[in-house]
């Protein structure tokens, strides 16, 4: 058998679940049994029957499903996989902003610590944060973190002046406008497709704008388009190679043309999924009292979206 074959046994064997984000290289999303972007994950940990989840993804994603699912097993490949988005914005800085605007909604990006969702009123992914935002009572101010460029769409599409954290994704931050002009040239009527976490700059130029999911479906659902610019980490490309085969997804460079795919998210490889998965390792634990304040902007989140 070959190394996915012998992952898809061992989860038989533990009745195990593994879920990927679409940016997980092409063969982890290949083996897992679910693929789909920040929201979707966090319902599937929420509602699985499985004793263990691996969590192909980065470590919030991982301490997301395990805050959703204290009694199950959580694993994750590579426990290194960070976020530099999660990163920007520590539990202390973020009481000390709450300190100074006590009457504020804190609403948090799901790429946090538990930490800083235990602090939050409500978590948000980029595939429900436009929809919950609308739901929040218009009088009431709003602490908005850590992403930035996220956080500034929103206010744009809906009138709200929420405070906004400095923070951001570094592989979005880099994505070049020069490289967006210069393709929609080559390529006139193409649309492109851009995750929220990009500049604004880059956001003025995009048609749709979407979580990974949102995109992907926005590509299924329009055929007649045979090509699309794809400004986001480039594993979404995998899927929406595999779900639309006839249309070509060009993805747009970094600043210098440099390289846009998450570090963090590569770490995970089939090799170490296949070793966690079979000594039951790289165990997610996160302390009960924090798990306990940080259920709640979670479920909240579930409810609204
Ligand atoms: P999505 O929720 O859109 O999949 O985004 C997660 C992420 O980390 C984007 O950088
Ligand atoms: Fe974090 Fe950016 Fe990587 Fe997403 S792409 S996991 S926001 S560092």
């Amino acid at each position: 058998m070959n190394l996915s074959e012998q992952i898809r046994q061992l989860c038989q064997e533990k009745n195990a679940i593994i879920m990927a984000h679409y940016y997980q290289r092409p063969e982890i999303q290949d083996v897992a049994d679910f693929v789909g972007d920040s929201l979707a994950l966090a319902q599937v940990a929420a509602t699985t029957d499985a004793d263990i989840i691996v969590m192909c993804g980065v470590h919030f994603m991982a301490e997301t499903a395990k805050i959703l699912c204290p009694d199950k097993k959580v694993l994750i490949p590579e426990p290194a996989a960070g976020c530099s988005l999660a990163d920007s914005c520590k539990a202390e800085d973020l009481a000390a902003w709450k300190a100074e605007h006590p009457d504020h909604l804190v609403v948090s990006y799901v790429n946090t610590s538990a930490a800083v969702k235990a602090l939050t009123d409500v978590v948000v992914t980029s595939s429900n944060a436009l929809k919950i935002v609308k739901q929040l009572p218009e009088d009431k101010p709003i602490l908005f973190g850590p992403d930035q460029n996220l956080g500034g769409y929103i206010n744009l599409m809906t009138g709200r002046k929420m405070d906004l954290w400095n923070g951001g994704c570094h592989v979005h931050a880099r994505f070049s406008v020069e490289a967006i002009l210069s393709l929609k040239q080559q390529y006139p009527d193409t649309k492109v497709l851009a995750h929220p976490e990009c500049k604004a700059v880059v956001l003025q130029h995009a048609d749709v704008i979407g979580s990974t999911q949102a995109l992907l479906n926005y590509a299924k659902e329009h055929p007649e388009q045979k090509r699309f610019i794809v400004a986001t980490e480039s594993g979404i490309l995998h899927e929406m190679q595999k779900a639309c085969p006839d249309v070509a997804f060009i993805p747009v460079p970094a600043e210098g043309g440099g390289c846009n795919e998450c570090e963090y998210m590569r770490m995970n490889t089939l090799q170490k999924l296949y070793d966690c998965l079979l000594n039951e390792s790289n165990e997610i634990v996160v302390d009960e009292s924090v798990a306990k304040d940080a259920i709640r902007p979670i479920q909240r989140m579930l409810e609204m979206s």
